[in-house]
């Protein structure tokens, strides 16, 4: 069991792969002998949150929606930006990087990797939009409605923004992209023709299913914890307009 008082080199020694989780919260090699709670001061993050995270992270755990659900949206909305950011500019362009090797490896000639290189190069510009979406429409909502409910109440502004905004409608035209990947990746798998180039192709393998995991956890923590705990502010501000 993971706890504040654990270092990092104690959690990475039980489980490499988080590493990705702890790189995401600003927690580099530099700081692994320091404890999550000693990290969390540092960096101004929870370390209890910290804790449920790496945990949701290790082995075949997932998060867990009733603890998570406690933690102020605040703390959730940062932490998703911050994973987005991590997909963005870190997962993806190494996923890419080892596309790039596996094809230049095979002579340039082979049409069958090609194909799956699109495949993957698709897929991508799929989730880049996907994440544009919630960084430009979804999560500036959110944050419009933390302000408004705390303190910042303005009624016009609040019942234009309601009547032409809901986070139910976000959600209904949002498709969940995050899941597409395991689709993407079965086909690779299917049409995967290499024997020359086996180890490489591995790790691309390996790389792409870990994203899965990283991914089908991501969209958790927003479909089951940020979107709920967004949805009841969104009733109180409603709630607020109709009084006012
Ligand atoms: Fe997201
Ligand atoms: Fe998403």
């Amino acid at each position: 069991m993971i706890t504040k008082n654990n270092t990092f080199t104690e959690i990475i020694s039980q489980n490499k792969s988080l590493s990705s989780v702890l790189e995401r919260f600003g927690v580099g090699e530099r700081d692994y002998q320091k404890t999550i709670e000693e990290a969390g001061k540092a960096l101004n993050t929870d370390p209890e949150f910290m804790v449920e995270i790496i945990t949701a992270f290790d082995e075949d755990n997932k998060p867990d929606q009733k603890v998570l659900m406690k933690f102020p949206i605040e703390t959730i909305l940062n932490y998703l930006k911050k994973s987005h950011r991590y997909y963005l500019d870190k997962k993806i362009p190494e996923i890419e990087i080892s596309l790039q090797d596996i094809i230049r490896r095979s002579n340039q000639g082979n049409a069958v990797l090609f194909a799956l290189g699109n495949l993957f190069i698709a897929y991508k510009r799929k989730l880049t939009e996907h994440i544009e979406s919630e960084e430009k429409e979804l999560f500036p909502y959110i944050e419009f409605l933390i302000g408004q409910l705390r303190g910042d109440f303005d009624y016009k502004i609040s019942q234009k923004i309601i009547s032409r905004f809901s986070i139910q409608k976000f959600e209904d035209s949002h498709s969940n992209v995050e899941e597409d990947i395991e689709k993407t990746r079965n086909t690779i798998m299917k049409y995967s023709p290499v024997k020359t180039f086996a180890m490489s192709y591995r790790i691309f393998l390996n790389q792409l299913e870990l994203f899965e995991k990283d991914l089908h956890r991501h969209s958790i923590i927003e479909d089951e914890v940020l979107v709920p705990k967004a949805q009841r502010l969104e009733e109180l501000l409603k709630a607020m307009v109709e009084r006012s």
